[in-house]
């Protein structure tokens, strides 16, 4: 196999500039006659006082360079040919010159030059520059187009090259290197980037839920809000931390806000490792997992790595591995015809192929569905050279003794990521902590900063673990509502996964509108979920992620979404938004919308009625009812373990192998 060649991009040092100036005498006066030859055979100018120059090196030799000249009192190259006020661009601290572009004859031909402009743009921008004034050569324009600097039609020439003036606006630039993502991503892999202003990526955020903060104010002005919105768009619990955990933080309030918290949180590394029955070195907490997943996957996965995850997935991976890191992600499709199961057998073909890393989240968002830990211990024990990361964040509402940390502290290669927010109802604490070989955890502890878990999320956490039968029971009762919400849903046309989390995924019917529409629509009555489309590349518009609240809010969700469902049959008639120029329609649908002003805070008085008239005509779910209403623990569990009635669409090729599942 041949070795891909490797460039290094870095600012020149010295050395790197004496050969640059030799190139410079070889390229600009040999071979383009802009300038005399020196006896030198170098070429310098005045300007190189203050120059940067970004140099992309290969084998230890300049392969190709360009030169910045940042705001500085001499001036630019440009100053040299045009009058500042003939000029329609502002000369301010924040316009940089680009010039000399060079690449070297050997390398002709090939990325370099788009790795150079693209290099010189990242370090500007690092900088703060907001314009960048070039000078071309006329042969060059439409490369120098094509990237987006604007050739002006200010000619000028030297020697006997040509030049155009040319300009762009930052922004502007990096809006248009999306055009080239899929040819940078290529080079990545074979880059060492050494200008540490930069990334070499610019990471766009992940999206994620928690739009419902829009509603409340995230000024806090206005936190009273809270009790107006339903937030189903994220995870939270629906439950309140243990009573034992709200009870100390109040109690010792004023010093938990105005203490330093232990360095690097050993207190509660060793209440994590007595409940978990691991030693304390294989423990390293943090802000919340996407703190860890930042730091742990940033410093183990690089851009050469081979790296597999599930599709569809919590989207933090996909982004770390892809936008921040540029490692090479593959995908093990989880298709809806088995229920989104992930099949052992096309695990094993896939890790096969020897990844560097497999990335799982176990039970999956937004899925729900969990593989069990003896499966998943088959896996493991086939790709002993794979480091595996498998986040465990709804592992507790999968049941007991699912969750591997015992199985990753005595592995070599097996990390366990495990967020407190969910299961701990501990989201605003920002508490989470990695479980794995203590040889990977002591490589990352020097890597994370002092004091990362606030003292009172340090607090909450080593309370919380001491309140272990509060915890159980509250998740044996998220799976009696996970039902009751699902039963309710179904009764709405919906097509609902049998997830075994704090949430459902659901397809929406064809007659529903879009995810996208129905989550917008749901916003105006006050109840926030979550339009899954941007969590898997197949994910399709009719996928709808809702959590499990408590009785009284998943009846008001339902109430909502039957209203808003129940409207848009009308509104796919009427709706002026999908059927376009319709004016008498339009009449119709504002009219429809104006008499159906539903909200969390009206629904809420009337959802028990509503809720229970709606399931009256249930028999089939009424008998398994326990006299309060709620269905029993022993029909969940039946109902858990059953999988999914398949969709006559669907009978040939559903699995429905729930002995090898936990859900
Ligand atoms: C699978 C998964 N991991 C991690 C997180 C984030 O957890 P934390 O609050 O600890 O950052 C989420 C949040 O939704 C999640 O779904």
């Amino acid at each position: 196999m041949s070795i891909p060649i490797t460039f290094a991009v870095s600012l020149a040092d010295e050395r790197d500039r004496a050969a640059i100036y030799a190139i410079r005498h070889q390229v600009y006066a040999e071979q383009l006659k802009q300038h005399s030859e020196s006896g030198t055979g170098l070429l310098i100018d005045p300007l190189d006082e203050v120059n940067q120059y970004i140099a992309v090196k290969c084998s230890g030799e300049i392969a190709g360079f360009v030169s910045i000249t940042p705001p500085n009192a001499r001036g630019y190259s440009v100053d040299k040919y045009f009058a500042r006020s003939s000029l329609p661009f502002v000369f301010d601290h924040r316009l940089y010159e680009v010039r000399l572009l060079t690449v070297t004859d050997a390398h002709r031909g090939t990325s370099i030059a788009l790795l150079l402009m693209y290099a010189a743009l990242r370090y500007v921008e690092a900088l703060g520059a907001r314009t960048i004034v070039a000078i071309g050569r006329l042969e060059l324009l439409q490369m120098y187009r094509r990237a987006g600097l604007e050739p002006l039609g200010r000619r000028v020439k030297s020697g006997e090259v040509t030049y155009d003036l040319m300009v762009a606006d930052v922004r502007d630039l990096l809006d248009r290197a999306a055009l080239f993502d899929a040819a940078l991503s290529r080079l990545q892999r074979r880059l060492d980037w050494q200008l540490s202003v930069a990334p070499f990526r610019r990471p766009a955020a992940c999206y994620h839920g928690g739009k419902f903060f829009q509603a409340i104010g995230d000024d806090f002005e206005t936190l009273e809000r809270k009790d107006t919105i339903i937030n189903a768009d994220v995870l939270d619990a629906w439950f309140d931390p243990a009573p034992s955990v709200v009870a100390k933080l109040a109690a010792h309030l004023p010093f938990a806000l105005k203490t330093s918290p232990p360095t690097d949180c050993d207190g509660m590394r060793r209440a994590i490792a007595r409940a978990r029955g691991v030693p304390a070195d294989c423990v390293l907490p943090g802000a919340g997992s996407s703190d860890l997943i930042f730091a742990g996957l940033r410093h183990w996965v690089t851009p050469r790595s081979r790296v597999l995850i599930l599709d569809p997935m919590y989207g933090e991976y996909a982004h770390v591995l892809e936008k921040v890191i540029g490692a090479r992600v593959d995908r093990l499709s989880l298709s809806r015809t088995r229920s989104y199961d992930v099949d052992p057998g096309e695990l094993s073909a896939h890790i096969r192929r020897g990844y560097d890393w497999v990335v799982l989240v176990n039970p999956n968002s937004p899925t729900g569905r969990h593989v069990m830990r003896h499966t998943l211990e088959r896996a493991l024990a086939q790709a002993p050279a794979t480091r595996w990361w498998i986040d465990e964040t709804y592992v507790d509402f999968a049941g007991p003794g699912q969750s591997l940390e015992t199985h990753a502290a005595a592995s070599a290669n097996v990390v366990i990521c495990k967020s407190m927010s969910k299961a701990y109802a501990l989201s605003g604490a920002r508490t989470a902590y990695l479980c794995g070989p203590a040889g990977m955890m002591d490589e990352l502890r020097p890597l994370c900063p002092p004091w990362s878990v606030s003292l009172p999320g340090q607090i909450a956490a080593c309370e919380a673990l001491k309140a272990p039968d509060y915890y159980r029971e509250r998740w044996e009762e998220t799976a009696v509502l996970r039902a009751e919400l699902g039963d309710d849903l179904r009764r709405l046309g919906w097509d609902v996964v049998p997830g075994c989390a704090n949430f459902l995924l659901c397809h929406l019917p064809p007659e529903a509108p879009a995810a996208a529409t129905l989550a917008e629509r749901a916003r105006a009555h006050g109840l926030f979920v979550r339009d899954v489309a941007n969590m898997g590349t197949a994910a399709d518009a009719r996928l709808l992620r809702i959590a499990v609240k408590d009785r009284r809010t998943n009846r008001a969700m339902v109430n909502i979404l039957r209203t808003i469902t129940a409207r848009s049959h009308v509104t796919n008639y009427v709706d002026a938004s999908e059927i376009a120029n319709s004016r008498s329609m339009t009449a119709r649908s504002s009219s429809v919308c104006s008499s159906s002003a539903l909200t969390y805070g009206s629904i809420i008085a009337t959802g028990e009625r509503a809720a229970s008239t709606g399931r009256s005509s249930s028999r089939r779910s009424a008998s398994r009812r326990t006299p309060s209403g709620s269905r029993s623990k022993a029909s969940i569990r039946r109902e858990a373990k059953a999988p999914t009635a398949p969709r006559r669409d669907q009978r040939s090729t559903s699995t429905g192998d729930a002995g090898k599942l936990g859900c």
